[in-house]
């Protein structure tokens, strides 16, 4: 395992891992993964909301030693940050739910397992005991038997948090992966994806060894022998629909543990959220994935921090990709944060030990961020001030 500083020169930034994965994966994983939702507008917004919020550093406290303890529903984890939900994570890497729920558990920060994931509920959660959250799709045909089924195995597995997404009522419709075919069966034997593959000789081998990654989460729901095309094909039919408030209601009757509702960007939508139960709030236009117009999550935070009034947590993803953007988040109102594609660039760009140097990369970047704004704690970095010009 090579180690941080040996990494770091390699990496010392995610836009080094984003190239170094764009060398590893073909073009259309790399569409998959980075791509938005129609004209990628959305996606692009995100990253424009976090350059525009300045904070003013504050000098001459001395021997700032900054904590990152952040703690969630009663639980401390090591750092303000966690790992989004994924679907299909082994297309970039075989075991990629694995490697990075094992580098979250090492590190104790909240990895989320997304329902569409290529990895299992019951073997995450192993390997992950004490981080591990699962979030879910609404899955509304046969009055949501296998919604009702999945909360069922998440809660014996122990999951800490339950995240249900209420963003995605219709299927996404990404041009890239359209034109790939990703979502159809045999996408592997059209001519251009091939000649991709063939670019990518070391991807290819690893996909050779370990097959096409489907949707492993729905296996059992089908008959035996069901292909990756037939998991996804499964999942992509059973999403369709998405969460009402009075079903969020009938989860928290079953759920033991933190509801949280993520894909918020609305101060009203939250506070239905909060009347259906739910403990908190994840702000997020899902890396902007889903609706091209939507606004940036972060431009929106304010407005349903204030909505939720200290009733529920509000946590915030889309768009970060660094220590620094994690410090803005939180100076923005945030009590913690989620990152979705860098983890998946670090895992493309290093392999097994990706998600534990971007881990260490984030909380390296975030200490340098807090002593330049002379705070130590997490709870601090909510009272940094804003820059007057750029002020939202
Ligand atoms: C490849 C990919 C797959 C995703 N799959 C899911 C999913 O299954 N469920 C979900 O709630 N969000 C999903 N998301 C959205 C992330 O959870 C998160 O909201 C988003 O990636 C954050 O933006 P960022 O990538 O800019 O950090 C996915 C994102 C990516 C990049």
């Amino acid at each position: 395992m090579r180690s941080f500083e040996a990494l770091e020169p390699l990496y010392p930034t995610t836009q080094d891992l984003h190239r170094a994965a764009l060398r590893h994966i073909p073009r259309f994983v790399a569409a998959y993964i980075d791509g938005g939702s129609g004209a990628d507008a959305a996606a692009a917004r995100n990253r424009h909301a976090f350059d525009r919020v300045t904070l003013v550093p504050r000098y001459g406290r001395g021997g700032v030693v900054p904590s990152l303890e952040t703690v969630l529903f009663g639980q401390a984890y090591t750092a303000p940050f966690g790992v989004a939900p994924m679907g299909l994570g082994a297309l970039v890497r075989p075991r990629l739910e694995e490697r990075l729920a094992r580098a979250a558990q090492a590190a104790k920060i909240p990895y989320v397992l997304s329902a569409a994931a290529s990895a299992d509920i019951e073997t995450v959660a192993r390997l992950a005991p004490d981080v591990f959250w699962f979030q879910l799709f609404g899955l509304p045909r046969d009055d949501h038997r296998v919604t009702l089924d999945l909360v069922r195995r998440a809660d014996i597995a122990g999951a800490r948090v339950l995240v249900l997404t209420v963003d995605t009522p219709v299927q996404a419709r990404r041009p890239k992966d359209i034109r790939n075919r990703l979502a159809t069966a045999g996408f592997e034997r059209r001519p251009a994806i091939l000649a991709d593959i063939l670019c990518r000789p070391s991807w290819a081998a690893e996909m050779l060894r370990h097959g096409r990654p489907g949707c492993e989460i729905f296996r059992r729901y089908l008959p035996k022998g069901a292909s990756a095309a037939d998991l996804t094909a499964f999942a992509r039919a059973e999403i369709e629909g998405g969460f009402t408030w009075d079903f969020v209601r009938r989860i928290r009757d079953v759920w033991p543990r933190a509801l949280v509702v993520k894909g918020v960007l609305h101060g009203r939508d939250a506070i239905e959220a909060i009347g259906a139960g739910a403990d908190g709030i994840i702000v997020s236009n899902h890396g902007g994935r889903t609706f091209d117009a939507a606004p940036p999550s972060l431009d929106c935070l304010p407005e349903i921090a204030a909505a939720c009034d200290g009733k529920a947590a509000v946590m915030l993803d889309s768009g970060l990709r660094g220590g620094l953007d994690i410090a803005r988040a939180l100076a923005s109102g945030a009590a913690t944060t989620f990152l979705g594609r860098p983890f998946l660039h670090a895992a493309a760009a290093i392999g097994e030990e990706g998600g534990d140097y971007l881990i260490r990369l984030l909380q390296t970047e975030l200490r340098h961020s807090m002593i330049q704004l002379g705070t130590s704690t997490i709870e601090e970095l909510a009272s940094v001030e804003r820059g007057r010009a750029y002020q939202a």
